[in-house]
């Protein structure tokens, strides 16, 4: 297939283009305007791959998005592109419903209008809200987003929908836990412990530390996505999660001790304004229909995450210390070699 990935230079789009460009069986157009967490080092290597080519531009660009749409007669989007992170929703909403649901809306517009045969809408587990001790989210469950960045998500699978219900267009939706694994920006919790860890620095922890997560290797929503893109029902939700909840601070302790660190370095810090209690997937569906599982045990997938870390340190250093922007508006910026002609 001719794929559009959008978002392919952050950290799950660019381990899903690697996915498919090792399998070797589709062209992939990758659309990243390179915002703070959009980082071609991501995808170092990726460029000598003849079925591989990048763009750099805006999803919310309509002309930008048929051009590519015509010129490289694509048959499916997967929309990874977003603004991602809670925390920063919290300071700023304004780029998350511009981005999450303006963004979405324009390429859903575009993909229709061309005739593109496939929509996967990236989404998450946070649109569905804080879940108490007990139970799972489910498809079927409400969205009761409490974020700015959840209720920006969840208002564009509500697009999503409406463009299924009432145009007949094939979007399908799946809906993934918190993931972990090469090439995370080093502000969420699992890369900023280990970042913060290495150098000695405290590693600040929300609240109580107790607020649940139910974390997913990369890899393993990786290939759920590329399973529900070619064999999922159009208009169907489906829930990825990898049955694994663990609490914050029992990560943190278990980053600290595979580092061999010391627990004196854990510092609690004030909580997150509305911070969401506890995430927990039910995956039954993709599970029964198109019989995705993680392959990843949670044991595994971090000690391979901590050496991941360990052994590219110059990536996230260059994150942390902002080099790695500079170097990329060298080379793509307006007046760089791959800038605007
Ligand atoms: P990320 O922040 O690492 O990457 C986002 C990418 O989108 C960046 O490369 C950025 O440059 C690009 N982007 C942002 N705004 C853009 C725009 N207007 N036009 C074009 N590109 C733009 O995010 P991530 O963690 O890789 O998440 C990818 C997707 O998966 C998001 O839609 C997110 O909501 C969803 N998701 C993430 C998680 C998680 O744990 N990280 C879990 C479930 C779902
Ligand atoms: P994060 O990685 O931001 O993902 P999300 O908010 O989308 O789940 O945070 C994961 C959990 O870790 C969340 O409960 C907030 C907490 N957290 C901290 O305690 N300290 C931190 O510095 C960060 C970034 C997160």
């Amino acid at each position: 297939m001719n794929l559009l990935v959008t978002g392919g230079a952050g950290f799950i789009g660019a381990n899903f283009v690697r996915l498919l460009l090792a399998r070797g069986r589709d062209r992939v157009v990758n659309l990243d305007a390179l915002t703070y967490a959009g980082n071609l080092a991501n995808l170092a290597g990726c460029e000598e791959d003849p079925a591989y080519r990048f763009v750099r531009g805006d999803i919310r660009d309509r002309d930008l998005v048929d051009r590519i749409l015509a010129e490289e007669k694509i048959e499916a989007v997967v929309n990874f592109a977003a603004e991602s992170h809670v925390d920063r929703s919290i300071d700023g909403p304004r780029a998350f419903l511009d981005t999450n649901i303006m963004g979405t809306q324009t390429l859903l517009d575009a993909a229709r209008g061309a005739g593109v045969g496939r929509f996967l809408q990236v989404s998450t587990d946070e649109v569905y809200g804080s879940l108490g001790a007990e139970g799972l989210f489910r498809e079927t469950d409400p969205l009761q987003p409490n974020s700015p960045y959840a209720a920006s998500k969840a208002a564009a699978d509500l697009v999503c929908r409406a463009y299924f219900h009432t145009y007949g267009y094939p979007v399908l939706i799946t809906r993934c836990s918190n993931n972990y694994g090469p090439y995370q920006f080093p502000e969420k919790l699992i890369p900023l412990m280990i970042a913060n860890a290495l150098g000695d620095e405290p590693l600040p922890v929300y609240g109580d530390g107790l607020n649940v997560r139910d974390w997913l290797y990369v890899g393993d929503h990786c290939e759920a996505i590329d399973l529900v893109l070619r064999e999922g029902r159009p208009g169907e939700v489906y829930n990825v999660g990898g049955n694994n909840e663990m609490e914050n601070i029992a990560i943190v302790r278990l980053l600290l001790d595979i580092l061999g660190k010391d627990e004196s370095l854990i510092s609690f810090v004030a909580d997150r304004p509305g911070h969401d209690r506890r995430y927990a997937i039910d995956a039954a569906r993709i599970k029964d229909e198109l019989g995705w599982e993680p392959k990843h045990a949670f044991a595994d997938g971090i000690r391979a995450t901590v050496d991941w870390y360990l052994e590219h340190r110059d990536w996230w250093e260059q994150v942390r210390s902002g080099a790695y922007r500079d170097y990329y508006e060298t080379m793509y910026g307006d007046k760089g070699r791959h800038g605007p002609a």
